[in-house]
């Protein structure tokens, strides 16, 4: 498949932070972009992006769509020849997850890909999925085939009530599957990313949860100790890679596991501490599991026994190899992400000195 690296190119949620800094790429690629987002008009939302695309060598434009609306992603999508498609709520504290979470990711992504059958230049279309949609809690890694996840694996254990936002990425990339292989116009290549972390383009508006977990680290939440929760890490720059190379590797096929790190909250408190434990209250040692057990249920309706018995003190693995060898991507060391990160919310007084 031969890509014209003169057509113009969409993101769905361009505004979005792991989409911000592939718009940002793609625009230092000398790339049109088409940046569908919710409101172009919402100057907060898109300063940063029309900054980037002023101090690069590509173009920007704006088209307002919406995940929930038919149709509305045609515009953007005309003349293009690759669909990055991020668009979807991240959210994990929600109140009805049909409404807020499932029906936007995969009527949304069924909107998205309708337009790509209808649109005639559409060849490709790399879809953000997450390694969400693969595992729900770190024991289903250390019961995957060989001890760990591969791109093999699917998410087979959450639902509407437990982790629906893993539900949500799950369904959505099943549908995405589905339409790829009903049709041959264009193809399918998925990212998938474990928690991505790294310094945000747009601090004060970005409402990604990757940014809550890390006020929560560095703010005080967890002063007194952090849980050994296993979990999978990769910088915001690196994944934004991967979706480039992902689109533009013609050879590029399937699903890609983006990871850079096997990890753990406490892990990525202390490579914090060298160089800010000493203004700011990071955690320093483990919480255990048996003060987790009987006191987490109360403190945060999320952290329920179920999750805390799968998730704390249990590692979290997976194998990076097929992106590593097919797209060339090496990850950056968990101190740079962690350090770039935390001085981003220094810098705009997100967290505070203690
Ligand atoms: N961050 C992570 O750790 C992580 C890990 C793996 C996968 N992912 C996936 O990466 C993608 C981007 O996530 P992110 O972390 O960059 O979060 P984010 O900053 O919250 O971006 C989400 C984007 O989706 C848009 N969106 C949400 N609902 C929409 C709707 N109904 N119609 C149109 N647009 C809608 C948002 O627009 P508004 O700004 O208007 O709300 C925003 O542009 C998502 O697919 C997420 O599942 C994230």
């Amino acid at each position: 498949m031969n890509i014209d690296n003169t057509k113009p190119v969409m993101v769905t949620g361009a505004n979005g932070y792991i989409a911000s800094w592939l718009v940002k790429k793609l625009l230092d690629e000398g790339r049109t972009v088409h940046a569908a987002v919710r409101n172009p008009k919402n100057e907060k939302k898109i300063a940063h992006l029309i900054k980037a695309g002023a101090s690069s060598k590509g173009a920007i434009k704006f088209f307002a769509s919406d995940l929930l609306e038919e149709g509305s992603y045609r515009a953007a999508m005309e003349g293009c020849e690759i669909v990055y498609h991020t668009a979807s709520p991240f959210t994990i504290d929600v109140k009805d997850p049909q409404k807020e979470l499932i029906d936007p990711a995969v009527n949304g992504t069924e909107n998205v890909l309708n337009s790509a059958n209808e649109v005639s230049s559409v060849k490709r279309v790399v879809l953000t999925s997450s390694c969400a949609a693969i595992y729900t809690d770190a024991i289903d890694t250390v019961n995957a085939p060989g001890g760990k996840i591969t791109e093999s694996v699917w998410n087979k254990t959450a639902s509407l009530d437990y982790q629906p936002y893993s539900y949500s990425k799950t369904l959505a990339e099943q549908k995405a599957w589905e339409m790829a292989k009903a049709q041959d116009k264009w193809d399918l290549v998925t990212v998938n990313p474990p928690g991505v972390f790294g310094p945000p383009l747009n601090p004060h508006n970005t409402t990604s949860e990757s940014m809550n977990i890390l006020k929560m680290l560095g703010g005080g939440d967890m002063k007194m100790g952090a849980p050994k929760m296993g979990i999978g890490l990769v910088d915001v720059r690196d994944v934004a890679e991967a979706h480039y190379r992902a689109g533009y590797t013609p050879s590029a096929s399937g699903r890609y596991i983006a990871s850079g790190h096997n990890t753990n909250f406490l892990e990525m408190g202390k490579v914090l501490l060298p160089k800010y434990g000493n203004k700011y209250p990071l955690p320093k040692k483990a919480l255990p599991k048996w003060l987790l057990m009987l006191v987490g249920p109360i403190t945060n309706k999320l952290f329920t026994r179920k999750f805390i018995r799968n998730n704390v003190n249990v590692p979290w693995k997976a194998d990076n190899s097929k992106i590593r060898k097919e797209l060339g991507i090496e990850f950056r060391s968990l101190q740079e992400t962690m350090e770039d990160s935390f001085q981003v919310l220094i810098d705009e007084e997100i967290i505070k000195a203690k």
